[in-house]
């Protein structure tokens, strides 16, 4: 038995940081993405006698995972079967599997790939399960989740939710499509002013919520109008409101960073120069273009097709600028092969 799937990185519009419980990722609010269109990230479940993971690069040398790595695999598993062992599947899922890891993701882009990896890996555990129970796209998202809060919503097409639910069940946040990849197209143009890794990741970072004065405001704030206002901007695809709700959950989140303890600073110095410039370039063009930054200074510029040409031509300036720059646009969540 052998079963591949395929999946993608998304780029979250209402975002997802801290949780109510770390150990099963289970968020404390509401988030939402778009799923891009590249890059991909391909996993292959097999049966086998023992446990195997590897992980290999776009040109096919085997990356050599640390312990760490390994261990958020093996953690990640396990917590899959659980949940799997709540909805009756119990043993579906062998213990003993090899499973190799195949990542277009070109390291230094800045792109959170975990969410490509772990949609992947619970894609790819479906359909390796599908003779014995099938599962739905909610219950796959739960298991995504499992691995990497952001990858519940890389099961979906185009725009999906991680609703965060209540309770501490291991299901109780689920994923959501909101609409698929049809209903609008918008470009993803990545700026990647550094190619520092950064320093906390994100699963450390969401542990740290909780310690910055302004995380409960946060909370309160996309449940009660944040999450509604974009699912309903999405929905009548009105870019003006996108781009307002957007701007203000990113700067919000980041503010939550820099003031809790200890302080994370993700944006740079670059990430402040090119916000001026798209700002400026925005209000004199008149253009449909917003900014949106995760756990980096990477910046993602989101826009309307109407501004391509224009996208296009403020992208070469940053390259010139020694920044990097990846072009996506919103696609498809994860699929077997
Ligand atoms: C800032 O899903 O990467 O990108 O569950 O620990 O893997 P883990 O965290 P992750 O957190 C994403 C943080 C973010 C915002 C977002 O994508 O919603």
């Amino acid at each position: 038995m052998n079963t591949t799937a395929v999946s993608f990185p998304n780029i979250a519009f209402i975002k997802y940081w801290g949780n109510r419980n770390n150990a099963l990722r289970l968020p404390a609010a509401d988030s939402l993405s778009m799923t891009l269109d590249r890059p991909s990230v391909e996993i292959t479940l097999s049966d086998a006698d023992r446990l195997s993971i590897r992980s290999f690069e776009a040109d096919g040398k085997e990356k050599i995972l640390t312990e760490k790595q390994i261990s958020r695999w093996k953690e990640t598993l396990d917590l899959m079967r659980s949940s799997l062992g709540t909805i009756g599947a119990e043993g579906t899922l062998p213990e003993t599997l090899s499973l190799e890891i195949r990542s277009h993701i070109p390291p230094s882009v800045g792109l959170a790939s975990s969410a490509a990896v772990f949609s992947c890996l619970a894609r790819a555990v479906q359909g390796f399960i599908s003779d014995k129970t099938r599962l739905t796209e909610e219950q796959t998202s739960v298991l995504a989740r499992l691995g990497s809060g952001s990858a519940a919503r890389s099961i979906f097409d185009g725009y999906a939710a991680l609703l965060a639910g209540s309770g501490n069940d291991i299901d109780a946040a689920v994923g959501k499509q909101i609409a698929d990849e049809s209903h609008w197209t918008l470009y993803d143009f990545v700026i990647i002013p550094s190619t520092h890794e950064k320093k906390v990741g994100s699963t450390e970072g969401h542990a740290l919520a909780h310690t910055s004065p302004l995380f409960d405001q946060r909370v309160k704030d996309i449940t009660e109008r944040r999450q509604p206002q974009c699912i309903d901007a999405v929905l009548r695809k009105d870019f003006e409101l996108l781009q307002q709700v957007v701007e203000e959950d990113a700067l919000d989140m980041h503010a939550v960073m820099e003031s809790s303890t200890p302080p994370l600073k993700y944006l740079s110095e670059e990430t402040h120069r090119i916000l001026r410039e798209i700002t400026s370039l925005r209000e004199e063009r008149h253009l449909p273009v917003l900014y949106t930054m995760d756990a980096g200074p990477t910046v993602h510029l989101i826009f309307e097709e109407s501004a391509l040409g224009e996208m296009k031509q403020f992208t070469d300036i940053q390259k010139q600028k020694r920044c990097l720059i990846f072009e996506a646009k919103v696609g498809k969540g994860a699929y077997l092969k």
